[in-house]
């Protein structure tokens, strides 16, 4: 994932915006990225300077310094847009990093968040009117694009927003977009589809309102002369598009008229997060989907592309009551709270431009041409450390059942302890959120050296894993700054089930199952946001019955023995309680003799087709006084003098995504109650560099 920040100034500028901006990116520093980047307008009309580095927001601004530009001069409108680049498509070089240029004038510029699905459509059709791509992301076709546009339109005499209507009616997946060029000088436009993007307004008398009415477009003709291609994939681009008839700029918006009803004179800063613009200004409206903010001649507008019925014709301003450090985490005390949050969120982004929920289809384009030769090896081997082996754990079932090739999971420090023999018809996977973890690197040289195909499965692109390993999936779920794996866990298992499917997927008998599975996906994050929901129940028997205890059992069997070791280890790393995740089997051969009436004991007994023996376990327990708290499935009649807590119910292999959130709940929660410092537990550290 990206980050967007933007300051644009305009009007009665002090500084330049190159020093806003840098401000504004140090406050998304918090966020995890690897590089950085802004444009500005230039001394000279027609002329925009971008800086870009690879590191740190100081990185940033050395290459500022030494670039010796006049950071004192006073403008009267300047416009500039800056990025802190968390890296999806191609490493965390200087190439790479946004903005991203339309050609080497610069005469469009753009920084982005999120993904574009349809890239490689997109810059192809470029490719083949003669751009030359410099970069390896996915953001640089935008701005090819919009040069495109802009040149085979040149007739019509659009203006910026007109002309943004046009590009973003072609993009598909997830963005944050702003944009700013030579032929606009002084304009922004900015443009959001599942990607946050917000407006900070700063005027210096008092807003006449409280909103800023939307524009709709008042006539469409069809604007034939975009040009058809034959070739092209792209949507739209071969059908002629709608453009507003009339070409004049609106009126400027009542909430900026003074009294004398003249314009008022206003600054605008955009940002994908309120932490980048509240030393500015606390007045912010946030933008919709497809809403076109366009700011020009010191005035914002928001353009709508289409007369939707019903549709809000205002966005109302809002004032940030929150101070900075509560605005980083949104409404949340801790990043490893808000990241349990993310969940319903973050699973879309792992699956999104790879699960095709229309055909039923996986791509995995990290794997595809390696397919034919994993399916074809003698075993399957994953390699972990710590939640990530327990996400190879919680998977392997499935991989067998799907792709009938032999897997063991291994731990990485014990792998390499025991030299464990790797040939080169083996197919060894790495599963990683950092990317960096040495025990885990250590075992991928070790199998590198063996000749083995290698596969990554990883969150941060660029990281040594992603890097050194044959092929592999991003499991794209943004960067995890909490020190307890949460939502890194539900992502690894989805990119993992994902790669289980796509290996199977020239099985007829696997077929019905496949099916099963796919549709258990669609419905899996509206599942984790009605998991989410016991939040205050969980806090509550956390508060009331499991935080005086010493130590906590954690049973589970078949796909949830997984999620009881993760859930264990959750438990311990953020509480500091001691907990054990027990494979419900194994109980009546040790562990029994650990019940009494106060160990509080947690069990899996969602229902599959090892509900029966759970049950059993549960019967165990009881025998010996011990009080279980259960997980189960709506509906699922227990002894009322049992606690419960309901999680709906999916596919036995994908239930674990479910049932392992209550048990994060409940470490935070406990963790809490005791004072820790949920995101920094003692001893830990994000990422194990060392063996
Ligand atoms: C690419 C984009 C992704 C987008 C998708 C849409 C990149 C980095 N990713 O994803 O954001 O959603 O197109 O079409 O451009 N790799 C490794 N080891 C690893 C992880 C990945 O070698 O541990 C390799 C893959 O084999 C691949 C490349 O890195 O060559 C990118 O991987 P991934 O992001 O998963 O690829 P796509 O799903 O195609
Ligand atoms: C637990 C946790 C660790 C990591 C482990 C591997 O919450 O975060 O157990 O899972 O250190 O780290 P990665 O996945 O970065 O290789």
């Amino acid at each position: 994932m990206d980050l967007v920040t933007v300051g644009l100034r305009v009007r009665e500028l002090a500084i330049p915006g190159a020093r806003a901006m840098e401000a504004g990116l140090q406050r998304q520093e918090y966020r995890g990225y690897d590089s950085a980047g802004l444009a500005v307008d230039g001394d000279k009309a027609g002329e925009v300077e971008i800086f870009r580095s690879v590191g740190k927001v100081k990185a940033l601004a050395e290459v500022i310094n030494n670039a010796k530009i006049n950071t004192e001069k006073v403008f009267d409108c300047h416009a500039g847009i800056a990025h802190t680049r968390w890296a999806t498509h191609g490493q965390p070089k200087t190439v790479n990093c946004h903005p991203q240029r339309s050609d080497p004038n610069s005469e469009f510029t753009v920084v982005h968040n999120g993904i574009i699905t349809n890239y490689r459509e997109i810059r192809e059709l470029l490719t083949s009117k003669g751009f030359k791509f410099e970069s390896e992301t996915d953001t640089e076709v935008i701005a090819k694009f919009f040069k495109y546009i802009y040149d085979s339109n040149k007739q019509h005499n659009l203006d910026f927003s007109q002309l943004a209507k046009l590009v973003i009616i072609e993009l598909e997946g997830a963005y944050g977009l702003l944009i700013k060029s030579i032929h606009y000088q002084d304009e922004v436009v900015a443009t959001r589809k599942g990607s946050p993007l917000l407006v900070g307004v700063k005027t210096e008398k008092k807003l006449k309102t409280d909103f800023v009415d939307v524009e709709f477009p008042d006539t469409l003709e069809e604007l034939s002369s975009v040009p058809a291609d034959a070739n092209s994939n792209i949507n739209g681009t071969a059908n002629g598009l709608l453009i507003p008839k009339d070409n004049l700029r609106h009126s400027v918006s009542r909430a900026f008229m003074s009294d004398e009803g003249i314009p008022m004179a206003a600054e605008f800063f955009l940002a994908s997060d309120p932490a980048a613009v509240v030393e500015h200004t606390k007045k912010v409206l946030f933008l919709e989907d497809d809403d076109i903010a366009h700011i020009y001649d010191g005035q914002l507008h928001i353009h709508r592309s289409s007369n939707e019925v019903g549709a809000s014709t205002i966005r109302s301003i809002q004032t940030l009551e929150m101070e900075l450090a509560e605005i980083m985490k949104g409404s949340f005390d801790h990043f490893m709270q808000k990241e349990i949050f993310e969940q319903p969120e973050s699973v879309i982004n792992t699956m999104r431009g790879r699960v095709d929920f229309e055909t039923n289809t996986i791509t995995l384009g990290g794997l595809r041409s390696y397919l034919t030769t994993i399916r074809r090896c003698r075993r399957l081997i994953m390699i972990a450390c710590g939640t990530s082996y327990h996400s190879c754990l919680a998977t392997r079932a499935i991989f067998e059942e799907l792709t009938e090739i032999p897997v063991s999971v291994e731990l990485a420090s014990d792998f390499l302890d025991r030299r464990s023999p790797v040939f080169r018809d083996d197919t060894v996977v790495f599963v990683s959120q950092s990317g960096e973890t040495a025990d885990t690197i250590l075992a991928l040289q070790y199998c590198l050296d063996r000749g083995a195909l290698t596969v990554g499965i990883v969150n941060s692109v660029g990281s040594s894993i992603s890097r050194q390993t044959h092929c592999g999936v991003h499991i794209n779920a943004g960067p995890e700054i909490g020190v307890a794996s949460t939502k890194a866990y539900t992502s690894q298992y989805i990119a993992l089930v994902m790669m289980a499917l796509s290996l199977s997927d020239d099985s007829l008998s696997k077929s019905a199952r496949r099916l099963e599975i796919i549709e258990g996906l669609k419905n899996i994050s509206e599942q984790i946001s009605k998991v989410l929901e016991l939040n205050d129940s969980i806090k509550t028997m956390c508060d009331e019955t499991l935080s005086d205890q010493k130590s906590l059992l954690l049973l589970g069997r078949g796909y949830q023995h997984a999620t009881a070791l993760e859930g264990a280890l959750k438990i311990k790393e953020i509480s500091y309680m001691h907990s054990e995740g027990v494979l419900a089997g194994e109980l009546k051969h040790g562990v029994l003799a650990l019940v009494d009436e106060n160990l509080p004991i947690i069990v899996m007994a969602t229902r599959d087709s090892l509900f029966p023996k759970v049950m059993s376990a549960v019967q165990q327990v009881v025998a010996r006084s011990g009080n279980p708290i259960i997980i189960c499935n709506p509906g699922d009649k227990f002894d009322p003098k049992y606690k419960t807590l309901e999680v709906p119910a999916t596919v036995d292999c994908l239930q674990g995504l479910l049932n392992v959130i209550p048990l994060q709940l409940m470490s935070y929660w406990l963790a809490v109650r005791k004072g820790i410092d949920v995101d920094f537990p003692r001893n830990l550290a994000k990422s194990v560099t060392v063996e």
